[in-house]
């Protein structure tokens, strides 16, 4: 079994509709790190033909919402885990505008994925892009509604992807 030093850990992200917060919610469950949950200054409409233009103008654009500074710096983290929902095939504007004022050098990322079946146009990309300097390991994706076979998706992933150097362990 093994146990976390979750002083080191960061667990960061946006949801629209709560399923990428589940996911973040298990991770910090098994880990025991820091979750910090990641708002646009502005609410996205709750319309979805609305809400796909706005998303589509953000990603033609590269002009990314204003955020709420009420979410965890990464500053004094080693560990950085950052979720986003599967949007157009790539990530959220919101995690994108977080991952731009965080300086990621030195730190490990391990990106996680919510979505409805579609592949990842860029999603990886669109982390790796932002983070250079960093080790950062295979992103987790998870299909929505993965209901209780979540703690064993993410068990897996852990046991594959968190750096053994960084995990206690205690028999
Ligand atoms: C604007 C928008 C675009 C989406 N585009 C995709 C997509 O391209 N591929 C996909 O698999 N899912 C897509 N989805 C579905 C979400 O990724 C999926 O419902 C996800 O689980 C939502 O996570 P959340 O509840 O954390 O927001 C889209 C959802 C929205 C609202």
């Amino acid at each position: 079994m093994n146990t976390y030093m979750k002083e080191n850990i960061l667990i960061v992200y946006y949801s629209y509709s709560g399923k990428t917060r589940r996911i973040a919610e298990e991770i910090q469950r098994q880990t025991g790190g820091r979750i910090s949950q990641i708002y646009p200054r502005q609410p996205y409409p709750a319309d979805f033909e609305s809400l796909l233009k706005q998303v589509r103008e953000e990603n033609r654009s590269g002009k990314l919402p204003a955020l709420l500074p009420i979410t965890e710096s990464a500053v004094g983290y080693d560990i950085v885990f950052a979720g986003s929902p599967n949007w157009c095939g790539t990530i959220a504007p919101p995690l994108a505008a977080w991952l731009d004022k965080s300086d990621m050098t030195g730190k490990v990322i391990l990106p996680f994925f919510s979505h409805c079946g579609g592949e990842d146009k860029g999603m990886e990309q669109a982390v790796r892009c932002r983070c250079p300097g960093t080790d950062m390991k295979n992103s987790l994706y998870v299909l929505e509604n993965s209901g209780e076979r979540l703690l064993h998706i993410v068990q897996g992933w852990l046991e594959q992807n968190f750096p053994p150097e960084r995990k206690i362990s205690n028999g």
